[in-house]
């Protein structure tokens, strides 16, 4: 598929990596654009020799949200019977291998919603996330209202929703909403290193780990503990279980082969 307002390329032959190009809207993302990000990630899951995504947008915008003009003339009628503005943004949570959001600029309304549907977010010092939607007369669309109190908690994400402000990426790491927060220079790096570093693992192991992690966040306590258990025993009957812990008890580097 050749794509227009998303650019593709893969990097030390196991980690894909999509960058959203549509820097004259600040990445304002529409349906083609979520098109073609859903079928990029899903070749990517399909693609043996890759182990982990990263989405990452331009250094002024991961994305500032859903595309205000388009979605502007929508009525509900429209919106409804479409499935419009949102109606494949969740292609994401059907990927199995990890995606990391990597976040400079303006993450905003979808922008912030896309981020948290990665499986965390590494954050450029300039980073600035945040869920205006209020401002346009709507609430957030693709999941928002959701996943941000799951991360931040109810009093910040109130906050957010209610009063459209920004939060910083210091705030944002302090909040728990992503997981490190480096120079902007330095993003792409730590990024890719952070992928490479889970290309590295088991890819069944990796893809448990996500399912499981997921779990905690989506379901109750009780339902993912016991989710998790049946997973970490079900990896006793992987090769790469054996490996790696052959491997720690000698001494030497393991070598996984998924499995
Ligand atoms: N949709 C469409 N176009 C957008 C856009 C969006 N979400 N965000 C920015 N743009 C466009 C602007 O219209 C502008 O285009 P022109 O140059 O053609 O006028 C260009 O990007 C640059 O933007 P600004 O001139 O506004 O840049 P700025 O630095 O002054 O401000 C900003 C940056 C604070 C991000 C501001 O653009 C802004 O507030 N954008 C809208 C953010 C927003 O409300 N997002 C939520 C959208 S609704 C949603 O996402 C629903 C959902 O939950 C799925």
């Amino acid at each position: 598929m050749a794509y227009e307002m998303i650019e593709v390329r893969v990097e030390a032959d196991k980690v894909g990596i999509i960058t959203l190009n549509r820097p004259k809207q600040l990445n304002a993302l529409n349906d083609q654009l979520m098109d073609e990000l859903g079928a990029a990630l899903k070749a990517f899951d399909a693609d043996e020799k890759i182990g982990c995504m990263i989405i990452t947008g331009s250094e002024r915008a991961f994305a500032a949200g859903a595309d205000i003009g388009a979605m502007a003339k929508y009525s509900f009628a429209d919106a409804y019977k479409g499935d419009y503005i949102t109606r494949n943004w969740e292609a994401i949570r059907s990927i199995r291998k990890p995606v990391i959001a990597a976040v400079s600029g303006f993450a905003l309304g979808g922008g912030c919603e896309l981020a948290m549907m990665c499986d965390f977010i590494i954050a450029a010092d300039n980073a600035k996330f945040g869920q205006p939607e209020i401002k346009l007369g709507v609430i957030p669309g693709a999941g928002g209202t959701q996943r941000l109190p799951r991360a931040v908690g109810k009093s910040k994400a109130m906050d957010m929703a209610l009063t459209a402000r920004m939060m910083d990426a210091q705030e944002a790491e302090r909040a728990g909403l992503v997981s490190r927060v480096v120079p902007l220079d330095k993003l792409a790096d730590e990024a890719l290193g952070a992928a490479i570093t889970i290309s590295g693992f088991s890819q069944l192991a990796v893809m448990a780990a996500k399912e499981s992690v997921n779990r905690a966040f989506e379901g109750s306590l009780s339902d993912g503990v016991m989710f998790e258990r049946r997973l970490f025993h079900a990896l006793f009957a992987t090769q790469d279980q054996k490996e790696g812990m052959d491997a720690f008890v000698n001494k030497r580097p393991a070598n996984f082969v998924n499995l």
